[in-house]
């Protein structure tokens, strides 16, 4: 991909999370890849969750091993509810603790109202929100009673705002786990803050080419397009804010404020 990343690939955030743990769905490539390394870069100890690039989540704990930090492939179908409640223990065992939690893994598929089916939505509610949050309680459950506390974020979607006709039913899955984001900041508060991260179109799905991305920009407040940096930037940055719950921040040019009305 070509990089014309303004941010001169520098990270934003300089936070230190040395001896932090932290288990990152989706991991092994793409966003949650890029955010995996940021953590490393910041000391994080990491469980890079995957469901089928078993070689992908290897080459990067390998990588991050070599950056000095501890990290180890976790498998599981989050569309599995069986595989989903017991994600998060296994992790935890393996690490010894947990500071963090990235709900990043998420399906993406095309389809508009005309042809929704039930189990349409039922398999992006599975994997796009019910598994955040049952991970989410599962950090929570561990947490409570005692002292120490943990940080999740979510990752959601700019078309929270606006809708997404192309993928109705992705959709209404981010649109619950936007919810979700707020009601378990509230319900398991103190010892979880909850927040959210809503990417613009920063990396296109695998078919695409970085041209679609280009086109774009036009539409966009800021008249450029994003990096997934910006996305592991806004992601590290709500990790380790000590005040912040229940927050969304949208990474994603200007985006929801033009649909909002606010040209
Ligand atoms: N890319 C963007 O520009 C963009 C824009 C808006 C929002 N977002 C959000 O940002 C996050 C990351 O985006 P992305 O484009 O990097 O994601 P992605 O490549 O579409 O998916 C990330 C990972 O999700 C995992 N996954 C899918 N189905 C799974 C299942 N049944 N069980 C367990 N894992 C499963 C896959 O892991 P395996 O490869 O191991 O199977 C995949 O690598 C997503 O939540 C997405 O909705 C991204």
């Amino acid at each position: 991909m070509p990089n014309n990343d303004p941010s001169g690939g520098e990270t934003f955030v300089a936070k230190r999370f040395d001896g932090k743990a932290a288990l990152i769905t989706g991991g092994s490539k793409r966003l949650g890849r890029e955010t995996a390394l940021a953590l490393g870069r910041a000391g994080a100890r990491l469980a890079i969750h995957y469901n089928s690039s078993k070689e992908p989540a290897e080459a990067l704990c390998e990588e991050l091993k070599g950056m000095g930090t501890d990290a180890y492939p976790i498998q599981a179908d989050l569309g599995d509810k069986g595989e989903t409640a017991t994600l998060f223990e296994k992790a935890w065992d393996r690490m010894g603790r947990m500071d963090f939690l990235v709900n990043n893994a998420s399906i993406f598929p095309s389809g508009r109202l005309d042809q929704m089916g039930l189990q349409d939505v039922h398999e992006n509610l599975q994997v796009n929100a019910w598994a955040p949050f049952v991970l989410t309680r599962a950090f929570w459950r561990r947490l409570k009673g005692t002292q120490d506390r943990g940080s999740v974020v979510n990752l959601l979607d700019t078309r929270l705002v606006g809708g997404d006709l192309a993928h109705a039913a992705y959709h209404l899955s981010k649109v619950a786990l936007s919810e979700l984001t707020t009601l378990t900041a509230l319900e398991f508060a103190p010892e979880l803050q909850v927040n959210g991260v809503a990417p613009g179109a920063v990396m296109p799905p695998e078919e695409f080419s970085d041209d679609y991305l280009d086109s774009l920009t036009v539409d966009l407040p800021l008249k450029r397009r994003g990096y997934p940096r910006d996305i592991s930037d806004a992601t590290l940055y709500l990790l380790g804010a000590s005040f912040v719950t229940g927050q969304v921040i949208f990474v994603d040019g200007g985006r929801h404020i033009r649909l909002g009305g606010n040209t």
